[in-house]
Formats: structure tokens, sequence, C-alpha cells
């Protein structure tokens, strides 16, 4: 069984079809679920939650009918949402101790979860502070806190890094990413940045208008492109010219190949029946010789590795 699986999963607001025939399964670990602004995204969470019908298709959260279940699902599933919630006058500690509560934690053991998960957020000096006064990296980690609280058995988080600074947006992400690894709850993560969840997501959904686009292994993603990446060094230090003169020959030894910054970019050796493996090194001796021909310097030869971004704007543009 997996945690999550929809079939065919539809949702329309009149002419707008916010969900399109959605069918896909989410495991265990971390799942980033990305997608451009109005992809989707919320629309699936809420859907999953039991607080949004589907208008047709099907889906399951931990074994649980969304349709029938939604009470099952709200008791056993952490829910970060992407909008403010958070009441101004009201404690954070207060808060959080009060959905603890909410989700059948006893007085003590509701106290006790909510400091936990304060300190593991971040915020345990800050937790007698009216929310209110928070900023908005403060409210971010107290929506994390509220949806950890009652120890679910699956996590999902609706934008996290919204509206976070590059520091506070890779705390955050250390902190989703700990969920799925150390304490080994599944989570589902959604971002409208591309890039961002493939340092931490163990399997990435990309929806795009509703519709999956891809649903794969993050390393599988973003494996080995076969270009080859390679920087030069020049005696006289004109490494551009040396850059250059690469590139100029390797053209003229028959390898297509272009600057990539500093760089030179060099695609792999294809053609019918050519083994990987053979051609691989056959384009690093060839780099290798060519450099040495020309007299300029090795500093070093790199695969190119693929971007989650890369794979999206490829994807939308076929
Ligand atoms: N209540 C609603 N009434 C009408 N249209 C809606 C409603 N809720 C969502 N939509 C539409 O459904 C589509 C999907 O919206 P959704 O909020 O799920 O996208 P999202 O991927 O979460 O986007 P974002 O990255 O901006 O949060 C959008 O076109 C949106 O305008
Ligand atoms: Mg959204």
């Amino acid at each position: 069984m997996g945690v999550i699986t929809t079939a065919a999963l539809s949702k329309s607001y009149g002419q707008v079809h916010a969900l399109a025939d959605l069918t896909v399964d989410v495991g265990e670990g971390v799942t980033g679920l990305v997608g451009a602004n109005g992809a989707g995204k919320s629309t699936l969470i809420k859907i999953l939650l039991g607080l949004l019908s589907p208008t047709s298709g099907s889906a399951t959260v931990l074994g649980h009918d969304i349709a029938r279940e939604g009470d099952q699902i709200r008791q056993v599933v952490g829910y970060m949402p992407e909008h403010e919630c958070l009441p101004p006058d009201v404690r954070c500690i207060d808060f959080v101790v009060h959905m603890g509560r909410m989700s059948g934690l006893p007085p003590a053991a509701a106290r006790e979860r909510a400091a936990d998960v304060l300190r593991h957020v971040g915020l345990a000096e800050e937790r007698y502070r009216l929310m209110g006064g928070y900023s908005t990296g403060m409210k971010q980690r107290a929506k994390l806190a509220q949806a950890l609280v009652h120890d679910p058995a699956l996590v999902l988080l609706d934008e996290p890094t919204n509206g976070l600074d590059p520091a506070a947006r890779d705390d955050m992400l250390g902190l989703v990413q700990r969920i799925g690894g150390d304490f080994g709850i599944p989570v589902l993560v959604t971002s409208h940045l591309m890039g961002e969840l493939e340092r931490i997501s163990d399997h990435v959904v990309v929806l795009d208008g509703g519709r999956l686009l891809r649903s794969e292994a993050t390393d599988t993603f973003l494996a080995d492109t076969g270009v080859v990446l390679v920087e030069v060094h020049a005696a006289d230090g004109d490494d551009d010219a040396a850059q250059r003169a690469l590139g100029e020959a390797l053209a003229a030894a028959g390898l297509s190949c272009r600057p990539h910054g500093a760089l030179v970019a060099i695609d792999p050796i294809a053609g019918e029946g050519v083994d990987p493996a053979l051609a691989h090194d056959r384009l690093r001796d060839l780099v290798r010789d060519t450099a040495a021909d020309l007299g300029v310097g090795l500093v070093r030869i790199q695969p190119q590795r693929g971007h989650l971004e890369d794979v999206f704007r490829e994807e939308v543009a076929s």
C-alpha cells in the first residue's frame, strides 16, 4: 500500500481544471510536489485531507478513503497550510498546545510535545511571544510546529519556504529533510520553485496545469546528462584564449562543443552501435590529447549533472 494513491483525480471550478485526471503514488521518504503557480498543488493537498471534494476520481491516504474517512485522515496527518492561519493575539506555545489537544493528546502530553516541537523548529526562546509580532520566518516555523505536535504518520507541507530569505529557506529545508530522514515520517512538500526541493526530496512529482508531468525518483531526474565539462588553464594566464583554442580544436576533431561559462561543454559521442562506456573513455582521451597538443593545462574534467529546473523547462517546451 502506498502512503498516498490517487486514481484519475479531477477538480474543476467551472472552466478551470485545477486538477485533471491525476493518477499518482506517493511512498515513504520526502516527496517534492512541484509546479508553477496555479498548477494544482494546494488543491491536491486539500483534497487529500478531505477538506475539498474532487469533481471525479478517488484517492486514499494511509489506506483511508478521502471521500468517506476525512476525519481519520486528519487525525493522523500533519498539515501546514500555505496561507497564514495563526491567531495574532495568542502565544505560540498556547497555540501549539491547543492544536495538540485538538488532535487528541492529553494536557500533559500536549504541553510536553509542544515544547519539544518548538525546540525542534528553533522557536524555543520566542515561544511565549504573541504570534502577531512574529516575522514571516517565525510564522512559518510556528505553522510547521503545529503540523508536527501530534506525532503524525504523514505530513503535508504546502510551500513551507514561502517568504523566507535564503538562509531561513535552507534552515526550513533542513527541518523538512529531518522529518523524512531522522524521524522516518513520510513528507509531501510543495514548492513553486522547481529547483529548491531537488536537494531534499527522494522522489519528485511535477504538476503542470493540473496534469501530471513526471513522477520519478530524484536520482533519475538528476542523472548524468552525458555532457562533459572541461576547465583549462593557460601558462601565460590567458585562460579565455586557451578555452577558445580547446573548443575549436575539439570541434575540428568532430566533437560537438560550446562555451559554458568559463568551461567547455562537450556533448557525448553518440551514434549507431557506439558503446556509451567506450565513447566516454574516448572523449576523455581526446580532451587530454588535444589539451596536450595545444600546450594548455587541464584543471578538471567533470560530468555535467541535470537539474530539476532544466528537466521541467524541457518537458514544458516539448
Ligand atoms: N476556490 C476556487 N475557485 C476558483 N478557482 C480556483 C479555486 N481554488 C483554486 N482555483 C484555481 O485552480 C487552479 C489551481 O490552484 P492551486 O491553488 O491548487 O494552485 P497551486 O499549485 O497551489 O498554486 P500556487 O503555487 O500559487 O500556490 C488555479 O488556476 C486556481 O485559480
Ligand atoms: Mg498553492
